[in-house]
């Protein structure tokens, strides 16, 4: 059904005369059946409230965040992008030591989006540190570092090096990592795991914490319970859709490490409906990521409850995209007549009376 734009106001009915005094007819029946009705007052994009409140006193001028490994350490985008108009940003995958990555070819495109197994090549957290937290401690955008590891010891040690440092605004951990102590099983596929993960790290750091969730689980919702009940002030989802792609002559995978995580428009209805199963389970805010290229998407994320979205492949493509949305979220809330863009959080929620959700688990094969 078409959305209803135009609401009578009751200003207007009352008052039946033209913006330049004159009387105008009053119809048969009055004005009050009669449309088109008038638009909901304009608000001035620069006066709509576009604030969120991730938790913990991590509060973000506006919900459009950067994706982790798609944006750097924001210091490489410096002379194209304005940062600081940013909601917030999530910097590369950062481990206690340094990682070389894996083996090439580490990308390559797939229809509506593209798989890459970058390995989480990066300096190590106190080279990460060194380099960035002193100019970050300088912009106005939080940033938040994405901590990924191998074990909870690793978890906790880059937390609690991150802990306290000028610039460093919170973290997101990445929890789609192998577990070398559970014989390879990622954190984030096991309920258990993701806990207790969550909980050690929630003990070695004050900073705001996020989680993000992986979609490569048969259902989320025990996962994004543990990890709130462990203490997360918010999840983020999703991480990258497990695949593989197929080398020319066909005679092996094509990436170096065979595997390779999917991203961009083509997980977004994955993304839609793990963030749509997550805010139904838990108390906590979500952030949503995957596949955000326009205004719509971002709209689309907020209805099922996210209250903000991250952007991620798409910046490859065009880094002014995150910004172009800050003002294009703004200007849609102003056109609508709205002084905070909350209202558009849940719209396409169960309504309370409803039971929750179980369509996601009912539509799997
Ligand atoms: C090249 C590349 C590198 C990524 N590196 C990380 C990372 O280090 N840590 C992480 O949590 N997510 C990483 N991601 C996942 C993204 O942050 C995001 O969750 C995912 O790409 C889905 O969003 P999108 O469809 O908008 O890209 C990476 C994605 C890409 C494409």
């Amino acid at each position: 059904m078409a959305e209803q734009k135009y609401q009578p106001t009751a200003r207007r009915a009352a008052s039946p005369r033209s913006a330049r005094g004159a009387t105008i007819t009053v119809p048969a029946g009055g004005l009050a059946d009669r449309g088109p009705a008038a638009p909901p007052d304009r608000i001035a994009a620069d006066a709509v409230d576009l604030s969120v409140d991730l938790g913990r006193g991590l509060v973000l001028p506006n919900p459009i965040l950067v994706a982790s490994g798609t944006f750097g350490y924001g210091v490489e985008y410096g002379d194209v992008v304005e940062v600081d108009r940013l909601g917030a940003i999530c910097c590369k995958g950062t481990t206690l030591k340094a990682r070389i990555g894996n083996p090439t070819p580490r990308v390559t495109e797939t229809p509506a989006g593209m798989l890459n197994s970058i390995g989480l090549q990066n300096p190590g957290v106190d080279a990460v540190i060194e380099k960035y937290a002193a100019i970050w401690q300088t912009w106005k955008v939080p940033v938040l570092v994405n901590v990924a590891g191998e074990s909870v010891h690793d978890y906790v040690e880059v937390a609690r090096r991150l802990d306290g440092v000028p610039g460093v605004a919170g973290i997101e951990l990445n929890i789609s990592c192998p577990n070398v102590g559970a014989g390879g099983l990622q954190f984030a596929i096991d309920a258990g795991a993701a806990g207790e993960v969550t909980a050690a790290v929630r003990r070695a750091t004050d900073l705001p914490l996020l989680v993000k969730l992986s979609p490569n689980v048969a259902d989320i919702r025990p996962i994004a319970r543990a990890i709130a009940d462990a203490g997360a002030d918010a999840l983020t989802a999703i991480n990258t859709l497990s695949g593989i792609a197929v080398a020319p002559g066909r005679r092996r995978p094509l990436l170096g490490n065979v595997y390779g995580g999917l991203s961009g428009p083509a997980v977004k209805p994955v993304a839609l409906r793990v963030v749509y199963e997550a805010v139904q389970a838990v108390r906590i805010p979500v952030v949503a990521i995957g596949g955000v290229m326009e205004l719509a998407d971002v709209l689309d994320f907020l209805a099922v409850g996210a209250v903000a979205v991250q952007v991620g492949t798409a910046i490859f493509a065009d880094p002014t995209l995150p910004v172009r949305l800050v003002d294009e979220l703004a200007g849609e809330c102003g056109r609508r007549g709205m002084t905070s863009y909350r209202d558009l959080i849940g719209t396409a929620l169960p309504k309370k009376s409803e039971r929750p959700s179980s369509k996601g688990v009912e539509y799997r094969p």
